[in-house]
């Protein structure tokens, strides 16, 4: 049987660093509350002329060199993110023109946080029905342009970045054994961004209102995710007849390091078997699990064979979970 195995990880975060010492200068915050609360202690912001299609194009190229694939081998691309160059067209688009794919299909995901996992899981159902050979699938956010930077809450909490995988249709027992998606949109107005669009279209008041940017109940968003995100990976391990005991290594969506540790102790999993990398990131929304993978396995911390999983929670709320055979 075909499975879609991930024969290529790339990253790619801008180069400008904003740590916690800086945002004491911005907003009333103190590198011990952010530290504290969150684990952050830096993160990464895109310079003024970079573009999320930028990010996410030097992650893609990162994982098809590793992956020995050529543009023109790519059937489908496939690009999480709600910080997109456009409303519209999709970055995935911009994308594919940028990289020359001229063979391939290309649409963008909107899943917040879970965009990787839901734009992964979309690409696998092409390749496992024989539809696609070869899939790009990318998490790339530009969080600080929809950030309002003098709310303390929230602007503490996010960063940019992207990451990529590249994805074959191959013979054998490697490769995405599973994925899960949920959603339940009774939760949309926890973490949503109000404006610019059909409900608040672009106007002079809406800035004034600080529409264009995100809004959070943080406690609120803390409870459902721990929730959530323990409840689908048990799902997934159910599915696949494993426990947490064959995991390898979980790949969680880097919110923040609170939630990470009670998804962690809930599952019961060790130190070793969950992979952070919040403290020099931040949040990086449908980024970060690609930016985590691309990180450990650069590292050479995937072994062939490995069980490993993505455990993804965002806005809408969105959340998933994908179990693969490395
Ligand atoms: N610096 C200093 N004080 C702050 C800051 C800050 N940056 N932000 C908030 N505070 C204050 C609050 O105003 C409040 O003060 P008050 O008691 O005088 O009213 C106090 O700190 C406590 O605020 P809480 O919101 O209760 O702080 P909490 O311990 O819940 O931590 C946090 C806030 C970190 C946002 C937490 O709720 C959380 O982790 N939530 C999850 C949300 C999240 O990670 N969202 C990311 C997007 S969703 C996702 O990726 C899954």
């Amino acid at each position: 049987m075909k499975r879609a195995r991930i024969i290529g990880t790339g990253s790619y975060l801008p180069a400008k660093v904003l740590t916690n010492f800086d945002l004491e200068k911005m907003v009333d915050t103190s590198n011990e509350w952010i530290s504290t609360r969150t684990g952050i202690d830096e993160r990464r912001i895109a310079a003024d002329d970079e573009m999320t299609s930028d990010l996410a194009l030097i992650a893609a190229r990162n994982a098809m060199d590793m992956a020995g694939v050529k543009a023109e081998d790519i059937d489908l691309i496939v690009v999480g993110t709600i910080t997109g160059d456009y409303p519209w067209p999709s970055t995935a688009c911009i994308v594919q023109d940028k990289l020359g794919a001229i063979n391939a299909g290309a649409w963008d995901v909107s899943a917040a946080c879970s965009g990787f996992v839901y734009a992964l899981s979309s690409a696998v159902q092409f390749i496992n029905g024989g539809n696609a050979k070869r899939a790009l699938v990318i998490g790339a956010e530009i969080f600080s342009r929809i950030i309002d930077w003098e709310d303390r809450n929230t602007c503490i909490l996010f960063g940019d970045g992207a990451g990529a995988v590249v994805l074959e249709a191959q013979e054998g027992d490697a490769g995405v054994l599973s994925t899960h998606l949920k959603a339940d949109g009774s939760f949309w107005e926890l973490l949503y961004q109000p404006g610019f669009g059909a409900v608040h279209p672009a106007s002079v008041s809406g800035i004034e209102q600080r529409l264009p940017f995100l809004r959070m109940a943080g406690n609120e968003v803390f409870k459902v995710a721990v929730r959530s995100m323990y409840e689908v990976a048990n799902e997934a391990l159910t599915a696949n007849d494993m426990t947490t005991a064959d995991l390898a290594m979980l790949f969680p969506h880097q919110a923040n390091r609170r939630i990470l540790d009670a998804v962690k102790k809930r599952l019961k999993l060790t130190d070793e078997q969950m992979f952070i990398n919040v403290d020099k990131c931040g949040n990086t929304s449908g980024a970060s699990i690609p930016i985590a993978l691309d990180e450990a396995n650069r590292k050479g911390m995937l072994k062939e064979g490995d069980i490993i999983m993505f455990d993804a929670f965002g806005g809408g709320f969105t959340w998933g979970s994908c179990l693969v055979r490395w």
